[in-house]
């Protein structure tokens, strides 16, 4: 159900170890690199499992680099398998990726912009640090870890940024504290955020509590992060008298899709609510792993993000609004959200 968005061919250039766990993928795509806005990512088709799936990586850097995009992956032994697959890659492998997206921009004009970044949440900061920098903006960028030996691009960063950097590692100063981070912010300051899905949560709240402007938090997910490992679930959609088992691998979306059950969707990363679902029953809880809904909608468990969320238990019950029982053609049940 994706529509045809320039898709291309690219050849993996090389690879690099930046912590033990995360790796940077330089990739060549036919034609030459193209100028990107700082923060865009790239749709990359994989085969997980047999099958075709989608992920996305954000550009790291504001620019190419020598012709090239590259992108930073970390492996999830307890992932869908996504980061397994791009860690399979070779130099020389062959990949159909998409040309760069962006949901995630810096818009100008701020009088103070924060950069808060939660582990590999970094990647796509790292390009807004750099135009920031170069416009000779008031910032600073907050990079949060389990530990420095955790973080990739500390040396790059911290030789670029100077005091503009500010790490907080969690094994020597605790998580940072995001209502007094927000605090200390000029009345007008927009803030970007980019990390696990319990750091999203965190930082709403207090931007919150703060009396802060919602407009002035801006969010990118992992698309991938929940509160839970995946496990697989079983869909049951009594309108179409069908049941969908879904693999810990595949998001509930491809599962339905596979299925021939069309669900609208956009951004596939739990942004734009395209895809969201009606609930109507719940054998188990819901890991809410997108940024669309609100806390109180989380708690209600009455929708969910299908290309993200899962069920933790046995099976959900939906209502899908798509009344079809074949998929969608390419380019259909598909609109561009403009980003928040
Ligand atoms: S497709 Fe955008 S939230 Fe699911």
């Amino acid at each position: 159900m994706q529509r045809d968005e320039g898709w291309i061919t690219a050849t993996l250039q090389s690879t690099r170890l930046l912590t033990p766990g995360i790796r940077e993928f330089t990739l060549l795509p036919d034609g030459g690199a193209t100028p990107y806005p700082a923060g865009a990512h790239l749709r990359v088709e994989l085969e997980i499992g047999g099958r075709s799936s989608l992920r996305h990586y954000s550009l790291v850097g504001a620019a190419p680099r020598d012709g090239s995009w590259r992108v930073a992956v970390q492996r999830e032994e307890a992932g869908r398998g996504g980061s397994r697959a791009m860690w399979a890659l070779a130099p020389g492998a062959r990949l159909r990726v998409s040309r760069p997206r962006s949901h995630f921009e810096l818009a100008p004009g701020a009088p103070e912009v924060l950069l808060l970044a939660g582990g590999i949440g970094i990647t796509p900061l790292i390009g807004m640090a750099e135009t920031l920098l170069r416009q000779r903006a008031r910032f600073r960028l907050l990079y949060a870890g389990r530990s420095r030996r955790s973080m990739a691009y500390l040396p790059e960063l911290s030789a670029l940024l100077g005091d503009a950097l500010v790490v907080q590692a969690e094994d020597e100063a605790g998580r940072p504290d995001l209502a007094q981070v927000f605090a200390g912010l000029m009345a007008g300051a927009e803030a970007y955020v980019c990390g696990p899905i319990g750091l999203l949560g965190a930082a709403r709240q207090a931007w919150a509590a703060a009396g802060r402007a919602p407009s002035a938090l801006v969010f990118e997910t992992f698309g991938s992060s929940g509160h839970a490992a995946p496990g697989a679930f079983t869909v049951h959609i009594p309108r179409l008298g069908r049941e969908v088992a879904v693999a810990a691998d595949v998001s509930m979306l491809e599962a339905l899709e596979a299925a021939g059950i069309g669900v609208l969707s956009d951004c596939r990363r739990g942004e734009c609510g395209l895809c969201a679902l009606d609930v109507l029953g719940l054998d188990g809880r819901i890991d809410h792993r997108d940024v669309f809904f609100s806390a109180r909608q989380h708690d209600e468990n009455r929708r969910l993000c299908a290309c993200v969320s899962r069920v933790v238990g046995e099976s959900i019950t939906i209502d899908p609004p798509w009344r079809g029982d074949a998929p969608l053609a390419p380019g259909q049940g598909e609109r561009r959200v403009a980003p928040a």
